[in-house]
């Protein structure tokens, strides 16, 4: 018997596929690869089946949010760099009428003054930021325990 399980896209967006190698001193010494092997071990048990993306691109990640907008229930997205300009990304995200949660390695509110402000937060259910990687499972948790998806 097939158990229904909840399907969530993960989304890294610029640059974090170095992760573990850039500014490690920022970003943690774990690579990108790593960082997805945990979030879908912390995703089995929690009954959920997880989809992880990384691009560089823009467009790469509108694509696949919207080709995601019947299989996911929800999706979690670390936007990087442009989480502070990308309307592109933010249509997108609204346009699937899916509950988003915005993760951060870092306490962007922390950082330059630049980074403090994000044009994706308003259309997401809530921010994640300055807990590293963790961020990703934490995000995971929200969604399982408040019931993200149902709302
Ligand atoms: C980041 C923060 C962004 O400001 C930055 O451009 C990134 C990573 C983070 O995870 O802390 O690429 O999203």
């Amino acid at each position: 018997m097939s158990v229904d399980r909840k399907k969530v896209l993960v989304l890294h967006g610029p640059n974090l596929n170095l992760t573990g190698f850039r500014e490690p001193e920022l970003y943690g010494k774990k690579p990108l690869a790593e960082i997805d092997e945990d979030i879908h071990r912390f995703a089995e048990p929690l009954g959920m089946e997880v989809r992880t993306l990384q691009s560089n691109h823009e467009g790469v990640l509108i694509d696949a949010i919207q080709e995601h907008r019947r299989w996911a229930e929800a999706i979690v997205i670390n936007p990087g760099a442009l989480t502070h300009y990308s309307f592109a990304l933010r249509d997108a995200l609204i346009s699937v009428r899916l509950p988003v949660i915005e993760v951060h390695l870092t306490n962007v509110q922390a950082r330059e003054e630049f980074r403090r402000h994000s044009v994706i937060a308003p259309v997401c259910v809530g921010v994640i930021a300055g807990f590293g990687a963790n961020g990703y499972l934490l995000a995971l948790r929200a969604i399982k325990e408040s019931e993200v998806g149902a709302i």
